[in-house]
């Protein structure tokens, strides 16, 4: 498998609790190496446009408004298989099932404050990436 590069997203519930740096080591012990950075405070637009493909869920309103709640931390990750080592790291997006060691059972209140989101597949985490960041902001 050859490097990859995947989006994350630190959630409201993880910067109000000052656990970011956690989080990052999280990453950062798996062989992810964050590439890109930015705190972020999203608007109504950025929240409705990145989650446009839940727009029909009965979760999407609240979903929209918890990222808007507070400041994120948007990251780009790159490593080998980056997309998967992310989604491993970060355990189920429910933490009642997420594996012990993942970010989501250490640190999730819930399913919807579940402190982290990462891209699901290689093309998610393109458009992804380019939802928030341009070219140069990226140093690998
Ligand atoms: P995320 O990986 O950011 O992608 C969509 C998010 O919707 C998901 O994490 C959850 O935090 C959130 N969500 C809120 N409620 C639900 C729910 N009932 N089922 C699935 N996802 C939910």
């Amino acid at each position: 498998m050859a490097i990859q590069r995947t989006f994350s997203i630190i959630k409201p519930d993880a910067t109000a609790r000052n656990i970011t740096g956690k989080i990052i080591s999280k990453f950062e012990d798996a062989g992810l190496r964050v590439v890109a950075s930015k705190r972020i405070h999203m608007t109504r637009a950025q929240a409705e446009g990145f989650y446009a493909v839940h727009k029909e869920r009965p979760f999407f309103g609240e979903l929209v408004e918890f990222m808007m709640s507070g400041p994120v931390v948007v990251q780009v990750l790159e490593g080998e298989d980056a997309v998967a080592k992310n989604r491993e790291v970060m355990g189920a997006t429910n933490p009642a099932d997420a594996a012990e060691g993942t970010i989501r059972k250490e640190f999730a209140l819930s399913i919807g404050e579940n402190s982290v989101h990462g891209s699901d597949a290689p093309e998610t985490a393109a458009e992804e990436i380019k939802f928030f960041f341009s070219d140069d902001e990226i140093v690998g």
